[in-house]
């Protein structure tokens, strides 16, 4: 989690300020930035960047860190906040990530050796000055890690022969990231010379190279978009007016930049808030999706025996209904496994299997890792994400991109919507694959006809379980039953028809501490989102039931003081779901009822909360909205930021 931007250039203070701007979705309980004017300087601060910028207005400087805190190990505060200082003050050091193994390093190297935060960070810092003032000291043990080092040459500490082309800073940070376990990309400044020392592992960082030379944990951070280069996992590197990066045998790696338009729109656009500009961006974002779609192809392996949902959260809970969607349509067996339970699961992976990683974000670290997980196990995989160039983008071997547009809110809104819209078009080119509705790529290939695909797709089959042939499915008719009206429909939808019936419930309910959500089959999965987004931005307490488990635990709680949001939107399922309506309300309780069907007896609900009707596959699409906007009016009556809930970030780059 966390962002760093660590600028080298002009006015490189006011520009790592607007960068932890743009990367302030990563994590904002803390910030701080370290520059250098011959002399090393910090300021920190709690919360926004916007109190930071405050107190670095008119500073200037051409060398900067800066990083902006989810915090993992101490609280929120200036102290525990980065850039953390060596304790002779000589080297600060940003760092995404956990080190998972820090108390172990302070015993075994850093005796004696004083710290001032609870973070796990601050022994990196120090452990590169322990390692430096080895090597400058010429200890013998150092001289031995030296040779062994690119650097090598033979050590005479100050009056070393090889000073001029020897790096014992480098040396001596290669020697401090070899020491540390878990997730990091750290980015390091010093007293003795102007250079920025960057590694990383699990934990994503890009450099671009334009006037300014820029590290940046992600490419939100950065204006100019051009002359971006990944950095390899496994990897770490110096920085001057030029770049150097090596492997962990410290052997250079090859620069490859690639160009990337496009970006994060940090505009309100007359909205007072970016979660209520992104519900209502909803139908915009499902139109830019289906044109992307439409028309496309998809490639994927020819006779897919199971498909394997991995992902975390929102985009879980899309997995589930995609779940729904192809078991019901495609008739292919779905499993859909949240990410950090993937990890740490051995999941029988059966041959033929397509894994599919759901993230807006596509920078989610328990959702890449799993992704590389499925890899190594031989399954093709299938990233869906909202965000093209992102991680997931990089490590997938296809992927379908979403056009909901940038999603500012760390509530996920308009891109749930839009994943479930991808997720049934998947569902179409699946039932299109079983219909023979496909194209071999080798064919296509041997035919000279190559555009899209390579021999690469070919070779990446063959390493695939069972997956020996990859086709191209051609599938842009429609095999669900889904008419251009209905279509038009759906990106026609009017948000403010759901909008301007909430108002008078907001008020009644907005003090309550706990709301029950219940619905069956689409809708039951509908509750638990709905659910993980009031608490999510309230802090109010939620849980969520399929109908009929009410009765098995959950009904001893309702009361005449109980809300219970009860979502039904499928005509087979009135008469179970109004059931549950009545066990509810005949001890007391009030029922809240989602529904599109205006010809059942609801009159024993408390409030009714009336949807338009739309094709009966797009009812999840439209259910989750009123959650939205409950979940917004709720926030901001009680006068939270529904924007930057506490406690969380848009990006969670740390497993
Ligand atoms: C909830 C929410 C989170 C994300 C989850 C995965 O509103 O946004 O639960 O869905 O952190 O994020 P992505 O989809 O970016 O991998």
């Amino acid at each position: 989690m966390c962002g760093i931007i660590s600028i080298k250039g002009k006015n490189a203070i006011r520009k790592t300020i607007s960068g932890l701007k743009k990367l302030e979705y990563r994590g904002y309980d803390s910030c701080g930035i370290a520059w250098k004017n011959k002399k090393l300087n910090i300021k920190k601060s709690k919360g926004y960047i916007s109190i930071l910028e405050e107190k670095v207005k008119n500073i200037k400087s051409e060398l900067t860190i800066g990083h902006t805190r989810w915090a993992t190990h101490g609280v929120p505060s200036e102290l525990n906040s980065h850039p953390h200082v060596s304790m002779d003050g000589k080297f600060m050091c940003v760092h995404n990530g956990i080190i998972e193994n820090y108390k172990e390093l302070k015993k075994q190297f850093l005796q004696g050796y004083e710290f001032y935060s609870d973070t796990d960070t601050e022994v990196i810092p120090n452990l590169v000055s322990k390692f430096y003032k080895d090597l400058v000291n010429c200890n013998p043990s150092c001289c031995n890690r030296r040779r062994n080092s690119k650097y090598s040459g033979e050590c005479y500490g100050s009056k070393c022969k090889c000073a001029s082309y020897c790096d014992d800073i480098l040396t001596a940070f290669k020697m401090a990231i070899d020491q540390l376990k878990g997730s990091f990309a750290i980015v390091l400044i010093n007293d003795y010379n102007d250079k920025i020392y960057f590694a990383r592992h699990s934990s994503p960082m890009v450099i671009s190279k334009t006037k300014d030379m820029i590290i940046c944990s992600d490419i939100n951070g950065l204006d100019d978009k051009s002359n971006t280069f990944y950095l390899p996992d496994d990897t770490y590197g110096v920085l001057d007016n030029d770049f150097e990066v090596f492997d962990t045998n410290s052997k250079p790696i090859a620069i490859k930049y690639s160009n990337y338009k496009g970006g994060i729109e940090n505009k309100l656009s007359g909205y007072k808030h970016y979660m209520l500009k992104e519900i209502y961006e909803i139908p915009n974002a499902i139109e830019l999706t289906k044109d992307a779609l439409y028309g496309a192809s998809l490639t994927l392996p020819k006779n897919i025996s199971q498909i394997l949902f991995v992902s975390c959260g929102t985009s879980y809970h899309a997995s589930l209904m995609a779940k729904k969607y192809i078991e019901n349509f495609a008739h292919i067996p779905c499993e859909c496994v949240i990410a950090s339970e993937f990890i740490s699961s051995n999941n029988l992976i059966l041959p033929n299997t397509l894994g599919v990683f759901i993230s807006q974000s596509g920078e989610t670290a328990d959702t890449l890792k799993s992704l590389e997980k499925a890899k190594s196990q031989g399954v093709y995989t299938l990233a869906i994400t909202n965000v093209q160039n992102s991680h997931i983008t990089l490590i997938a071997d296809t992927t379908v991109l979403m056009r909901a547009g940038a999603e500012i809110c760390v509530a996920s809104t308009k891109a749930y919507t839009t994943q479930l819209f991808v997720l049934l078009q998947l569902t179409n080119y699946l039932i299109g694959l079983q219909q023979g509705n496909f194209r071999i790529i080798s064919e296509k290939i041997q035919s000279k006809k190559q555009d899209k695909v390579s021999e690469g797709e070919i070779s990446k089959a063959n390493t695939c379980v069972g997956a020996t042939e990859l086709v191209e499915v051609l599938s842009k008719q429609d095999c669900l039953g889904i008419s251009s009206d209905d279509i038009a429909n759906l990106t026609g939808l009017d948000i403010s028809t759901i909008d301007k019936q909430l108002d008078n419930l907001v008020d009644k309910i907005y003090l309550h501490k706990q709301f029950h959500l219940i619905g069956k089959d689409y809708d039951y999965i509908t509750a638990m989102e709905g659910s993980l987004k009031i608490k999510e931005i309230s802090y109010i307490f939620t849980d969520a039931y399929p109908c009929g488990e009410l009765k098995h635990g959950t009904l001893s709680l309702i009361d005449e003081n109980s809300i219970v949001f009860v979502i039904m939107t499928e005509r087979d399922l009135i008469a179970k779901t109004t059931n549950a309506i009545h066990e509810i309300t005949s001890r007391g309780g009030n029922v809240v009822c989602i529904t599109q069907f205006d010809d059942i007896d609801l009159s024993d609900c408390y409030y009714v909360i009336h949807l338009p009707k739309l094709n009966q596959l797009f009812m999840p699409i439209v259910s989750i909205i009123p959650f939205h906007l409950i979940s917004y009016k709720i926030t901001t009556k009680l006068g939270l930021n529904p924007d930057k809930p506490r406690n969380l970030a848009k990006s969670v780059t740390v497993e």
